[in-house]
């Protein structure tokens, strides 16, 4: 009796392993017959050797054939169907549902931004540099022409970590570490983070990028300095952007400048304009030929070589050329917000 009980369960394997195996009409008619053909089907041979299980069994082991039976008849029938019917319905799936969306990363606008300036001053032959975000006071100011006690330091308010260490206010102290390095010609960018102790407000916050430029070499002359900004500025805005350089002060460039770009937003039409303030002008960067007393303190002669220097806001340029009103939106981290530039 536990033979036949044996029987059934290897031969229900071999069914369904047969049933895996048939892939049409005629190899299912051939499994039906070796299955259930009235005369020497498996399952017919199985009910015949009933006869030889005890009376007492006999019920529960003939209950047991029987469900087989049934089973193969209804697999059979299954399986048929699905031939029959066309082979993308056997998928259980709904394809009219909306699928999982992925979202995939999106560069911060502002890395985007950076990206494009570097290209641009690459195409000029510059190399692009980099400099610590914690600075001494040697290289952040001293070394720039800023003696101590120089009212000029109030211009940055600085983050002090202890006397000597500070947060670099600007991007300048790049020039010094480079023009330590390397002899003249020396064609540099560095783009980098900076760090003032400022309330946050639409046109300012404490963390935010500048870019600097310095170029030394024979012969450099203002007129330099006007037509590679000039340059780079159509470059990055576009051919018709006006441009206007003004005189300003700072105590590592000798003349030095403020540049003006026309308003973007207003282009100089709306007197109540929020970004430039009805003046029709907005600042984007300082710069200026290196004072001689900069090149002196490392090392390179001001009678042989001379250079000029520039640095600008990179969120401040960013913020005028995608028109976002307010600088705070590039840290909220708000993803709607960032998505829109990728
Ligand atoms: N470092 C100056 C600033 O942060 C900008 C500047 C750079 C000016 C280089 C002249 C030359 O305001």
């Amino acid at each position: 009796m536990v033979d036949l009980k044996n029987k059934i369960r290897a031969l229900r394997s071999s069914f369904d392993e047969g049933l895996a195996q048939a892939g049409d009409k005629d190899s299912l008619k051939e499994l039906r017959n070796t299955y259930l053909s009235r005369k020497k089907g498996r399952i017919t041979l199985l009910l015949k050797e009933l006869k030889n299980v005890s009376p007492t069994e006999r019920p529960e082991v003939g209950k047991q054939v029987n469900e087989f039976k049934n089973y193969v008849a209804q697999k059979l029938e299954e399986y048929s169907k699905t031939l029959e019917e066309p082979r993308h319905i056997k998928f259980d799936m709904d394809l009219t549902l909306p699928g999982k969306r992925r979202y995939r990363g999106a560069p911060h606008p502002i890395l985007l931004y950076k990206k494009r300036i570097e290209q641009i001053f690459l195409l000029m032959g510059f190399s692009i540099e980099d400099g610590p975000e914690i600075e001494t006071d040697y290289y952040n100011f001293e070394a720039l022409n800023f003696p101590p006690h120089h009212p000029a330091r109030d211009d940055w308010d600085t983050l002090y970590l202890s006397d000597d260490l500070l947060l670099r206010t600007h991007t300048s102290p790049v020039q010094i570490r480079v023009m330590e390095k390397k002899k003249p010609p020396i064609r540099m960018i560095n783009p980098g983070k900076v760090y003032r102790r400022e309330t946050p407000d639409p046109t300012h916050i404490p963390m935010f990028y500048q870019v600097e430029g310095l170029v030394v070499d024979l012969g450099i002359t203002f007129a330099h300095l006007k037509g590679t900004l000039e340059c780079f500025l159509k470059a990055l805005y576009n051919e018709k952007i006006k441009i206007r350089f003004r005189p300003s002060y700072f105590p590592f460039t000798e003349p030095s400048a403020e540049v003006d770009i026309g308003c973007t937003v207003c282009r100089g039409e709306d007197r109540q304009c929020r970004v430039c303030g009805g003046s029709g002008w907005i600042e984007i960067l300082g710069a200026g030929m290196v004072d001689p007393q900069v090149l002196k303190n490392v090392n390179i002669d001001p009678e042989k070589y001379s250079g000029f220097a520039f640095g600008m806001g990179i969120d401040r340029t960013a913020m005028f050329s995608f028109r976002i009103p307010d600088l705070r939106n590039f840290y909220e981290n708000d993803l709607r917000f960032i998505r829109q530039f990728s």
